[in-house]
């Protein structure tokens, strides 16, 4: 007889290959500080602001033809912050693990949570497991929050763990960069504040990823502003290396001729 955990990983799977049929998008959620200072408010103020900006935008997401959308909230190198910022962002991640876990499992997101869990304070790592396994049904979206991660780091220890590196395929190597089975590539990388550089966020899964750079602050980031970064990526044509459609020579021409 199937275990119920069996039948439960088979749902998964299912709900996996749907959402893997839709965009994956990654956020650089870029500018807190800055749209703090503007006010005139301390830093964490505008972190503060960047969880509701976070709120829309999740909210957003199904809707816009997102499947998966991974937040990059923490950096490895943000741990060089003052303490005081440090700790602000710890605590708000705390509290978004302990408030939200109920509004996700409604509206059928599933969290999980990717980098480091071994340096998080305490509670932290037992708590990204709590909502992991409360929300691991949810269908309509999957959301990654990126705490305490660097790309490079994850590509280090993914190479680290490869047993033959003569059988090696891409597709292997990517399940152990991204720690899952057939994660679907990056499809766009947003950043706000007007910033244009990756800062060591999904390298290996954004090789092929369009990329879009706004000047909005991440507090102020909302669903029209999605929206016109998925109107963007629409309008562009992606061509992993190829040629357009019209650009390619007639297939009569490249046939040997009879
Ligand atoms: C970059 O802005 C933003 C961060 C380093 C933190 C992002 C965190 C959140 C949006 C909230 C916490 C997350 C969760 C999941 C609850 P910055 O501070 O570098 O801005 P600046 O460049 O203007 O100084």
């Amino acid at each position: 007889m199937q275990s119920g955990l069996a039948r439960k990983s088979e749902a998964n799977t299912d709900a996996g290959t749907e959402l893997r049929h839709k965009l994956h998008v990654g956020i650089i959620m870029d500018g807190n500080g800055r749209w703090a200072a503007r006010r005139r408010l301390p830093r964490v103020r505008g972190h503060e602001a960047g969880v509701d900006a976070i709120h829309r935008v999740v909210e957003a997401a199904p809707a816009q033809g997102i499947g998966t959308l991974t937040l990059y909230a923490f950096s490895s190198d943000n741990w060089r912050r003052p303490p005081a910022e440090v700790t602000a962002l710890m605590g708000l991640l705390r509290s978004y693990l302990a408030r939200e876990v109920d509004r996700l499992v409604r509206n059928g997101i599933h969290l999980t949570v990717i980098g480091r869990r071994d340096r998080l304070p305490d509670g932290i790592a037992d708590a990204i497991g709590r909502a992991e396994a409360a929300t691991a049904g949810g269908t309509a979206l999957r959301l990654r929050i990126a705490v305490d991660y660097s790309a490079r780091d994850a590509i280090l220890r993914a190479a680290a763990r490869v047993e033959r590196p003569e059988e090696l395929t891409r597709e292997a190597f990517a399940d152990l960069v991204t720690g899952e089975q057939a994660l679907r590539d990056v499809d766009l990388v947003i950043r706000t504040s007007g910033e244009k550089r990756l800062s060591d966020f999904l390298l290996w899964e954004s090789a092929y990823a369009e990329l879009h750079f706004t000047e909005r602050m991440w507090p102020d980031f909302g669903a029209e502003d999605l929206a016109e970064a998925l109107s963007s990526f629409h309008r562009r044509e992606r061509r992993f290396g190829g040629l357009q459609a019209t650009e390619s020579e007639p297939a009569a021409e490249l046939a040997p001729s009879a």
